[in-house]
């Protein structure tokens, strides 16, 4: 059981915009991008701390390329970003006092995070930091687990990178950590103390559950499920498989029509997406990710209604459909329709009276008909009308909240 702390009691305050917000987008941008073979390439091709800190200098990142971001989320629908300020590579992208191997003293020469902090302000975007707990580069980042001075040293090393970060950039609205390698307790970490100082910086503020302590929300990571009893989750996901820069097929880049299933999926559980980009070490955006983003964007312009703000979960009131899925918010069904049928759609097994028929992105009304539990839509385009990726959303307004009951049997005659 969860103690009822202060942070515990105003969650649902702190957390209303984000449950809202639904899509956000990762940034994983450090010294690795260089190498472009993945963020953990320091660690999986045993690259030592010596020849791995050469990136430091030379990395030169164009000016400010986190406006492009910021610009591409915004237009892509996304509502919020989080960006590894520290990734496990040790590497600090700010201005900071701790250690001399960070972004404002090195190849770049300025503080990268602050660039990214205006960036998500112009574009009115919530901030979020990730926070990498394990340190590749650090001496005591992995002796802490043996020895009890290196463990001190590093744990304030941690809390005063971290409290810099709460408190150089103005208001933060999330803090991601990550890895919490090598110290295998909360205690250990002295998690609890160091979120405590954060919210007495940041109030507001919403810290993921990878220090060890559930706190505000789970992360599942490169799958879609839904966190038990109800907990807010988040499903973090590459675009191709790499977080860091790593150049890849197209066909490995999640497809818009994947990116809008994902989309759908997170919805129906009433969670949220973190898309991550890569961007390349200048820090320009994988065509690939603004190709599709930008489509995800069109997409999202004309259906949000779909996926933005309060959802119902589904948990099970829907059945599986051959030619698409439902999203809910109250007593308004949402069908994805992502096999287009022809002129008429049938929606078997409905409970509820069909109020309203139409097509969400023009709202053009449609004729049905509903004989006991099947609605028929009637007088469809004969294809699929959304010319972007093939998905086109049923708005379907019901008397009450509708389910749907078929289980495997036949209609007895
Ligand atoms: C994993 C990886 C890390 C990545 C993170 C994102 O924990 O170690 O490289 O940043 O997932 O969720």
């Amino acid at each position: 059981m969860e103690k009822i702390t202060d942070a515990a009691k105003d969650r649902a305050r702190r957390m209303k915009w984000w449950h809202e917000a639904r899509f956000g987008m990762f940034v994983h941008w450090g010294l690795y991008a260089q190498l472009g073979r993945h963020e953990w390439a320091m660690n999986r091709e045993r690259i030592p701390v010596a020849e791995y800190e050469r990136l430091a200098a030379t990395w030169k990142p164009k000016p400010r390329p986190a406006r492009e971001w910021a610009r591409l989320a915004k237009q892509a629908g996304m509502k919020y970003m989080v960006m590894t300020t520290k990734h496990h590579e040790g590497f600090c992208l700010w201005d900071t006092k701790m250690t001399d191997y960070n972004a404002a003293k090195c190849g770049p020469g300025r503080d990268l995070v602050a660039e990214y902090v205006e960036a998500c302000r112009e574009f009115g975007l919530r901030i979020g930091f990730y926070y990498s707990l394990m340190d590749w580069h650090h001496p005591d980042g992995a002796r802490c687990a043996k020895d009890e001075k290196a463990r001190r040293r590093f744990l304030d090393y941690t809390q005063g990178l971290v409290r810099e970060l709460v408190t150089n950039y103005g208001k933060i609205d999330i803090l991601w950590y990550d890895v919490a390698w090598p110290l295998s307790s909360p205690e250990l970490w002295e998690s609890a103390k160091m979120n405590a100082m954060v919210r007495r910086i940041q109030p507001d503020i919403i810290i993921n559950n990878r220090s060890l302590l559930e706190e505000d929300f789970g992360t599942p990571e490169e799958h879609i499920n839904p966190e038990q009893a109800g907990r807010a989750w988040e499903a973090c996901m590459t675009f191709n498989g790499s977080w860091g820069w790593q150049p890849a097929p197209p066909e490995d880049w999640h497809s818009v029509r994947s990116v809008l299933g994902m989309l759908r999926q997170v919805t129906a559980e009433g969670g949220n997406l973190l898309l991550n980009i890569g961007p390349h070490p200048d820090g320009s955006v994988p065509k690939e990710a603004v190709e599709r983003l930008t489509a995800v964007g069109k997409w999202t312009a004309k259906n949000g209604e779909a996926l933005y703000g309060k959802v119902e979960r589904l948990a099970g009131r829907f059945e599986w459909m051959p030619t698409g899925q439902f999203t809910l918010k109250g007593k308004t069904a949402y069908y994805w329709c992502t096999r287009w049928p022809g002129t008429e759609l049938t929606l078997g097994g409905i409970k509820g009276k069909l109020r309203a028929a139409s097509l969400l992105a023009d709202g053009r009304p449609v004729a049905f008909t509903q004989e006991k539990d099947r609605v028929i839509l009637r007088g469809l385009p004969k294809n699929s009308p959304d010319k972007i990726a093939g998905v086109t959303v049923l708005k379907l307004e019901f008397a009450t909240p509708p389910r749907q009951v078929l289980g495997a049997g036949c209609v007895v005659i």
